[in-house]
């Protein structure tokens, strides 16, 4: 059986698109991308429906990286789908949790902050990069490289 993976952030337009596109990339270049089924989502609905932001699409580019995801909001069912879900922030572990609280059915995923998988900082959290300038958005695509290495070698 697949393991599926969901990675949430607050909008799915820079952190979990990223993140999703990154853990593919890696598990291609390391021949385990058929073992996993991912996605994304967000715990707000305002870029329902819309691309990844062009700068985070950008720099994911600069490093071969491909992000076609389009945005989409977390719902209770993903509690029932996924084994894994990977936040970003501090304030998406909390929402996905209460989120999870509302789930009637028997919950099967696994709710973690993704950079406990990381192995090169002490980081808690991936920054939003949304507000700030593009170094924000290389930031960003650093810690997911590192985390995405670490959850590929420990969950499979
Ligand atoms: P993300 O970044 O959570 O990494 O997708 C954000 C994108 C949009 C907004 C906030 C964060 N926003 O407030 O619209």
């Amino acid at each position: 059986m697949k393991k599926k993976i969901l990675f949430v952030c607050l909008g799915n337009i820079c952190r979990s698109p990223a993140a999703e596109s990154v853990f593919l990339h890696h598990a291609q270049s390391k021949g385990l991308k058929e073992l996993y089924e991912v996605d994304s989502a967000g715990t707000g609905g305002w870029h329902v429906g819309h691309e990844a932001d062009p700068r985070m699409r950008n720099a994911a580019l600069k490093r071969g990286i491909k992000i076609t995801s389009r945005a989409r909001k977390i719902n209770i069912s993903d509690f029932t789908k996924f084994d894994l879900i990977l936040t970003m922030d501090n304030q998406n572990f909390e929402d996905v949790n209460s989120l999870a609280e509302k789930c009637t059915e028997e919950k099967k995923a696994i709710i973690s902050p993704i950079l406990s998988f990381s192995h090169n900082n002490n980081l808690k959290e991936v920054p939003d990069p949304y507000y700030g300038g593009e170094n924000g958005f290389n930031d960003v695509l650093d810690l997911l490289e590192d985390a995405v290495k670490g959850l590929l070698s420990s969950y499979q």
